[in-house]
């Protein structure tokens, strides 16, 4: 798709949305009632009606592209924008906010995140990542199956913890705070669907929500406090935090420090653990993808263990991340808050108004992709790539909020996934593809289990 797409660039009243209309629907399956609504307004501007909030809808890759990056000035991420609040409850202020605690957090981490820092992680993430797939080859000898979400925290857990935590956090509490993490993402959802519900009004969730963040706490918080005397030694995320310093020159307190560790936690473990599950339904229903992805892996990495230099010629492999993303994107709703007013696609926003973009919608709209639900990894040829919109796939968001780390996901992701399929071939207890579960972040709607067998290769190994 390129710019020159027809729509309606002058309307001046945006399309309708009536939430409260879509109830059935939207109780049925939230997920597909909000990429109908968005397929509704074929790119227009839309009006979300949830009665006295109406939040602005924007699809098309071009009003995505002038609200993130472009006039990202005047959208902020606003921390008590309604949306927000019940996340905010979890991270509080910090890397995932706005204004000078955000800048200040962002400017400290962002060069953990460089292609040349990653790039110097991977030889410790390959060695974490085949321990923790070595446990996998007990039950694979017996053909016990594994529940393939909780296989990939635990080789997740062991990877990052290693690397961006200097293995201050125990792997069993960092399964802890994984299952906390879980625990809160659907606690949230009544606050997230009924988001001008007051605080102080008692909602389901609400008592699990708090269960969890003292969970997530009690392993966290202890070990931010005693990363504070050490902190100019170490290069991990903790003792980076310590080391921030806002514009003024202050540094972080524990509580700033506590709330970034959190949202750094949850960005970098349970984004990655979940979009990988739903590789494994989509490559037993594509066998012919599957067969291309494990001759890649065969011809790239063999019965090697994974290293460093393959990972650029692991294409295809490449290919098949982004279209999980672009199915099944974790981060599936970006708000924010108009600062003055303007005009999008011809329509006025005013002043203080939500305005929300999705990468859900908008990449799986019709009038920006062909067969948009279905599993198909060659539209991520380069030369499709170049040919499109670059915000009609926008899976890490875009402009000065655009997601830290997009490059460890793919090296990661990409580690992960040739390391198990070069030693295993896998069979499914339950066909099919598992739904969406909108949570605060994107989640499978039920387990994934699986069988695994060595393949010749391992077995050799
Ligand atoms: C499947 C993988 C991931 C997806 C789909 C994803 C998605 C996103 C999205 C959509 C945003 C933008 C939020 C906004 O504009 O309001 C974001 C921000 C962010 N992501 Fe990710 N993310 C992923 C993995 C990671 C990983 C591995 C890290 C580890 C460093 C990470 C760290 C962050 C941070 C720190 C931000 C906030 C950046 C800022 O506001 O300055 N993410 N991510």
């Amino acid at each position: 798709m390129g710019t020159s797409h027809p729509f309606p660039a002058q309307a001046s009243r945006p399309a309708r949305v009536p939430l409260r209309r879509m109830l059935p629907a939207l109780v049925r399956d939230p997920a597909r009632a909000l990429i109908d609504a968005g397929n509704r307004t074929g790119g227009r501007l839309a009006r979300i009606n949830l009665g006295s909030f109406r939040p602005y809808l924007v699809t098309h890759p071009d009003h995505v592209q002038h609200v993130l990056r472009e006039r990202a000035e005047n959208y902020e991420r606003a921390g008590d924008g309604l949306f927000w609040r019940p996340v905010k409850r979890l991270f509080g202020e910090g890397i995932l906010g706005e204004g000078q605690i955000w800048s200040a957090s962002r400017r400290m981490l962002q060069p953990m995140f460089t292609a040349k820092r990653v790039e110097s992680m991977i030889d410790g993430m390959a060695e974490a990542i085949s321990d923790a797939v070595d446990e996998l080859d007990a039950p694979s000898r017996v053909g016990r199956p594994v529940d393939i979400g909780s296989e990939q925290a635990r080789i997740v857990c062991r990877a990052i913890m290693k690397v961006l935590f200097a293995d201050k956090i125990s792997v069993p509490d960092a399964m802890r705070v994984v299952d906390a993490q879980d625990a809160i993402a659907s606690a949230v959802i009544p606050r997230i669907v009924v988001p001008f519900a007051p605080l102080s009004l008692p909602m389901p969730g609400d008592r699990t929500f708090r269960r969890a963040v003292r969970i997530v706490d009690e392993v966290l918080v202890p070990i931010v406090r005693e990363s504070r005397a050490t902190a100019e030694e170490g290069d991990d995320v903790i003792s980076t935090l310590w080391r921030a310093r806002t514009d003024d020159g202050r540094q972080l307190d524990e509580q700033q420090v506590r709330n970034d560790t959190v949202a750094m936690f949850a960005a970098t473990t349970e984004t990655t653990i979940n979009v990988l599950t739903w590789l494994w339904p989509h490559l037993d229903e594509h066998p012919e993808v599957a067969d291309r992805l494990y001759e890649e892996i065969n011809r790239v990495v063999g019965d090697e263990p994974v290293r460093r230099e393959h990972l650029g010629e692991l294409r295809y492999t490449r290919m098949v991340l982004d279209e999980l993303l672009r199915l099944y994107p974790i981060g599936w709703l970006i708000p924010r808050r108009a600062v003055a007013a303007d005009v999008v696609g011809g329509v006025e926003i005013e002043a203080g108004a939500t305005v929300v973009a999705s990468p859900l919608i908008t990449q799986r709209m019709s009038a920006f992709w062909d067969r948009p639900d279905e599993f198909d990894p060659e539209r991520f040829r380069p030369e499709q790539v170049r040919a499109r919109h670059r915000y009609a796939h926008f899976p890490f968001g875009g402009g000065p909020h655009q997601c830290l780390g997009m490059y460890l996901f793919y090296l990661e992701a990409q580690l992960i996934v040739a390391t198990m399929l070069s030693r295993y071939r896998f069979r499914l207890r339950q066909p099919g593809v598992p739904g969406l579960r909108l949570a605060a972040a994107l989640r499978p709607r039920r387990r994934v289990e699986l069988t695994l067998t060595g393949t010749a290769a391992s077995a050799a190994a």
